[in-house]
Order: structure tokens, then sequence, then C-alpha cells
């Protein structure tokens, strides 16, 4: 794919620039990847590394409430504390940046791989876009890296977004180029690249040869908005209380978000895992697809006057970490909504396209929706209230069998409409 830039190309830099780079001051930065090249006494290389990075962090504000806030190293990285290490400890990536923030990785090897082992990351909550957190001060995170051992004498290599989280704290790296345990100074000519990075370069070299819709499902990044996106697929999403389903979601789901321009994505619900709690009186429905896309319905119950008890749907949170063109990791919620109104007991049913604004720049669009997160009796649906009381009651059950889409929903119909005279009474509502 023509748009898909090549690696940054450290390795075909001469020598003497890495030097000149390692000259030109205690770290660096290119844009915003940060490029930090580890020396041993005698000025050779021993790590290299330049990659892209940031964090997103909750926190506890002064009013008890939790806000997200990003960080990124941009200007001003240092790399103080960077060492090759030596028989007794381990080589060491370590940089400071910001308001007194900071991360570092130290690798092991073994006799034909390496691969990152701690990974540790300070925050310092005194930083001005913490302004308003309750207590201030530095907070030290630590995890295990997760990546793969790398053959050893070559150079590892990820363009994929990867995250890690942990506590409060998400990390995330892209655009990673790096090499640790560097033989003779020199860093190699050879690239280990990340599996991620195969699986999503190679399809689209072989596009004539691999059926389509799974690829473009599963394809990372939306890299162009001109083509109209088609209408999402339909998934089917329960929790469990025990063994029990105490909660049903049915929809495709589609997000309009406006960065630079707006830029539709739909949300393919065979590579989204479903997570989230049951509740008396509220419920979390929290799906987070494979592009590291995390979408939060938080369900409320509400007290009506007549002693009737009513859910509705009472927030939603969006959190994109999978940046679209290189974009900030994205947060934004409402907590201030009051759709999907429907009697506690019951399901709420609305198969046209429904928009739900999230903020001025993003939008949820659903599809074929139906949705129960209260009172789920024998793991299925109860009656549904539809959005559109003037559709014909007939289309309600089908259309949520139908989940595979507006065609065979229109099939349907047009089929049971012409049989409509004889089979009256061949479905059941579940
Ligand atoms: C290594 O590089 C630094 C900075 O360029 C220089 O001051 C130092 O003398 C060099 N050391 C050796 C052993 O070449
Ligand atoms: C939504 O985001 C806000 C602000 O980041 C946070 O306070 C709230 O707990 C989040 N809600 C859910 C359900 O994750
Ligand atoms: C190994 O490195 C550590 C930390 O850089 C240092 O404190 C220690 O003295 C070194 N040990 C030897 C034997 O060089
Ligand atoms: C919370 O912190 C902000 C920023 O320092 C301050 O303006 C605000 O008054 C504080 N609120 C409370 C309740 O302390
Ligand atoms: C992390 O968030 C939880 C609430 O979700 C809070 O209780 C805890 O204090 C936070 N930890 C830190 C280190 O901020
Ligand atoms: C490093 O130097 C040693 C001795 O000169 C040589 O045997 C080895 O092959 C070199 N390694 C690499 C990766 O160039
Ligand atoms: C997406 O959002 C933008 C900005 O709110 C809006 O102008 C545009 O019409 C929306 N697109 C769709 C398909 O809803
Ligand atoms: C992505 O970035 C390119 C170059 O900066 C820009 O032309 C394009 O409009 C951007 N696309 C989106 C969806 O923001
Ligand atoms: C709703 O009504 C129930 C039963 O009357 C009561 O226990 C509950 O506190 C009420 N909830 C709200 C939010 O008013
Ligand atoms: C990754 O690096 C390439 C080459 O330096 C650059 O063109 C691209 O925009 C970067 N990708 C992201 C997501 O920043
Ligand atoms: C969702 O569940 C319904 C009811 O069990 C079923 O008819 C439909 O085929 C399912 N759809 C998908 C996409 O699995």
């Amino acid at each position: 794919m023509a748009t898909r830039s090549p690696w940054p190309r450290p390795l075909s830099l001469p020598c003497c620039c890495l030097l000149l780079l390692a000259l030109g001051g205690p770290g660096f930065f290119q844009s915003h990847a940060v490029e930090v090249n580890v020396k041993d006494l005698s000025n050779n290389t021993c790590i290299y590394a330049e990659w892209m990075m940031s964090f997103l962090i909750k926190y506890e504000t002064n009013s008890s409430e939790y806000k997200n806030a990003t960080l990124k190293p941009s200007t001003n990285v240092t790399h103080d504390g960077s060492t090759c290490g030596n028989n007794t400890h381990a080589p060491l990536l370590a940089i400071q940046f910001g308001a007194g923030h900071s991360w570092s990785i130290n690798f092991t090897k073994t006799n034909e791989t390496y691969q990152g082992n701690i990974i540790s990351f300070t925050y310092n909550t005194n930083d001005a876009v913490f302004k308003d957190a309750k207590t201030k001060g530095p907070i030290t995170i630590v995890v295990k890296d997760p990546m793969h051992p790398v053959q050893l004498n070559t150079v590892y290599k990820c363009h994929h977004l990867d995250s890690i989280e942990v506590a409060n704290v998400s990390l995330f790296f892209w655009n990673v180029t790096l090499q640790a345990f560097v033989q003779n100074g020199t860093v190699s000519k050879n690239d280990s690249t990340c599996e991620a990075d195969k699986s999503t370069v190679a399809p689209t070299t072989v596009a004539n040869l691999t059926t389509a819709p799974i690829t473009t499902a599963s394809s990372p990044l939306p890299t162009t908005t001109s083509k109209p996106v088609e209408k999402p697929l339909i998934g089917n999403y329960s929790l469990k209380d025990g063994d029990k389903i105490c909660l049903l979601a049915t929809m495709g789901l589609q997000l309009n978000v406006s960065q630079e321009k707006p830029v539709l994505i739909n949300i393919n619900p065979k590579t989204t895992n479903v997570t989230g709690s049951c509740g008396n009186t509220s419920a979390i429905l929290r799906l987070n697809d494979s592009n590291k896309r995390f979408i939060d319905f938080t369900f409320a119950v509400k007290n009506t006057s007549a002693n009737t008890q009513r859910f509705y749907l009472k927030e939603v949170n969006i959190t994109l970490i999978s940046s679209i063109n290189g974009s900030e990791p994205l947060n934004a919620g409402n907590n201030n909504l009051s759709i999907w109104d429907t009697f506690l007991g019951s399901s709420y049913m609305c198969q046209k396209e429904q928009t739900v604004l999230v903020t001025e720049d993003l939008q949820i669009h659903t599809f074929d929706l139906r949705i129960q997160p209260f009172k789920v009796q024998d793991n299925k649906y109860s009656k549904a209230e539809d959005c559109s009381p003037d559709v014909d009651n007939f289309i309600v059950p089908i259309t949520v069998g139908a989940a595979l889409g507006g065609l065979v929903a229109l099939v349907l119909v047009a089929y049971f409409v012409s049989h409509k005279k004889h089979r009256n009474a061949g479905y059941q509502q579940f």
C-alpha cells in the first residue's frame, strides 16, 4: 500500500549521524518520536531505539471525580541513567520528560534472543495537566514488558500500535525501532518485524487473492475518508452473572470522529470483546475492539412518579487509542444522556439508524439496535419497546433475527409481507 510509509531508517544513516544525534544533547526528538542511542564508555552503541509513545492516565480530581490526562514525551526528553549494563546489571533505557515524568525499560538476553523485561513509569501529578488532581506528587508503576523475544543482532521493528494497561495507566507504543545488545557498536542491518505488522501489511499486497470482507473489517486505520463506509456488521453482545445472562445487546456500531475531518469507523463485532458489569440500578457494557477502541455504555434505572421504573442510557465513554492518522489518543464522554428510555423488564429496540451525540466531535451511529441491560430472563430478550411505535408491529420480531444486515432484513420483510395473510401466526417474539 503506497500510503504506508516505510520504517524510519536509522540504519541507513551513517554512523557519524547517529553520533551527531547523540552529541546533540542528552536526548532527541524528531517530531514526536523519541530517539535514544545509548553508548558505553568507549562510545560504542549498545542500545538503539526510536519510537513513539503516549500515556493515558486516569486520576482522581479534588472534587472526587476521575479524569483522564494524556502525556506524550515530545520536547526536552533526556536519557539520564541509561546504561549498557555489565555482568551484574541489565542494560537500561531510561528517559525523562516534561514536568518530572520518567520511563524506563531494561533488557535481558539468552544465547539467541533479547527482550524487554521490566518497564517502569513515573508520572508526576504536580504537572499542570493534572492541575485539579487530589494528590500531588510522583506515582510509579512497574510492569513486565509483554514484548516477545527478538533474535539477537536484529532490529525489532513494529509500526503497529501496542499497549500495556496497568493500574490507572495505559501506555501506548508505536513506530518502534529497537535494538538492545548491539554488537560491536553497529546497529544491525537485519530486521525482526513484529507479527502485527506482518498480518496487516501482507493482505494489501495480495489483495486480489484474498477475500475482502475480513481484511477490510479489521483494517486498523481508515486511511481514506472519501469512500463511503458500509453499514457496520451487527454484533450480539452479552454479559453473564454466574452462568446466567444479565445483559443483552444487539447492534451495529459506527463512530463518527471529527479530528481534522469526520472519519467513519465501523466496529467489527467479530474482533470485539465484551466486559462490563450488571447491577440492579446500574449496568455497564464495555466493548473493546481489536483496534484498541473502548466504548462504554452506562445504563441506569430511574423511578418515575407512577411507581414504575424505567431504564435509560445515561453515559457513553469512548477511548480511541488507535490513533487516526497519527493523532493523539482520544477520550470523550457524555454522562448526561437520557435516551433509549424503556420500561424496566422490557428491551429497547430501534431498527433504524440512530445517532448518540457524545461530544461535538464524536458521534455514535447505531444500527438494528436491541438492548436489555436489566432483568434479563431465561437468557433472552423480553418484550421490546420500539423507538418508532408507528412502525408496523410486524417488523419487530423479524428484524431481531435478521441481524445479518439490511439486505437480509429487506428480503425477509418482503418475504413475510408477501406471506402475511397465510402466515400471520408463524413467528414468535423472543
Ligand atoms: C566519547 O564521546 C564523548 C563525547 O563526544 C567524548 O567526550 C569522549 O572523549 C569519548 N570517549 C571516548 C573513549 O572516545
Ligand atoms: C467516563 O469517563 C469519565 C471521565 O474520564 C470518568 O470519570 C468515568 O468514570 C468514565 N465512565 C465509565 C463508565 O468508564
Ligand atoms: C555494573 O553497573 C552498575 C550500574 O551501572 C554499577 O553500579 C556497577 O558498579 C557495575 N559493576 C561492575 C562490576 O562494573
Ligand atoms: C481543585 O483544583 C483546581 C485547580 O487547582 C482549583 O481551581 C479548584 O478550586 C479546586 N477545587 C476544590 C474543590 O478544591
Ligand atoms: C487508581 O484508580 C482507583 C479508582 O479507579 C483509585 O482508587 C486509586 O487510588 C488510583 N490509583 C492511583 C495510584 O492513582
Ligand atoms: C563483532 O566483532 C567480532 C570480533 O571482531 C566478530 O567476530 C563478530 O562477528 C562481530 N559481530 C558483528 C555482529 O559484527
Ligand atoms: C460526522 O460528524 C460531523 C461533525 O459533527 C458531521 O458534520 C457529519 O455530518 C457526520 N457524518 C455522518 C455520516 O453522520
Ligand atoms: C491525514 O493526514 C494527511 C496529511 O497530514 C491529511 O492530508 C489527511 O487529510 C488526514 N486525514 C484525516 C482523516 O485526518
Ligand atoms: C426508586 O424506588 C425504589 C423503590 O421505591 C427506591 O428504593 C429507590 O431508592 C428509588 N431510586 C431513586 C433513584 O429514587
Ligand atoms: C511512523 O513513522 C513513519 C515514518 O517516520 C511516519 O511517516 C508515520 O507517520 C508514523 N506513524 C505514526 C502513526 O505516527
Ligand atoms: C444474534 O442473535 C440472534 C438471536 O439469537 C440471532 O438470530 C442472530 O443471528 C445473531 N446475530 C449474529 C450476528 O450472531
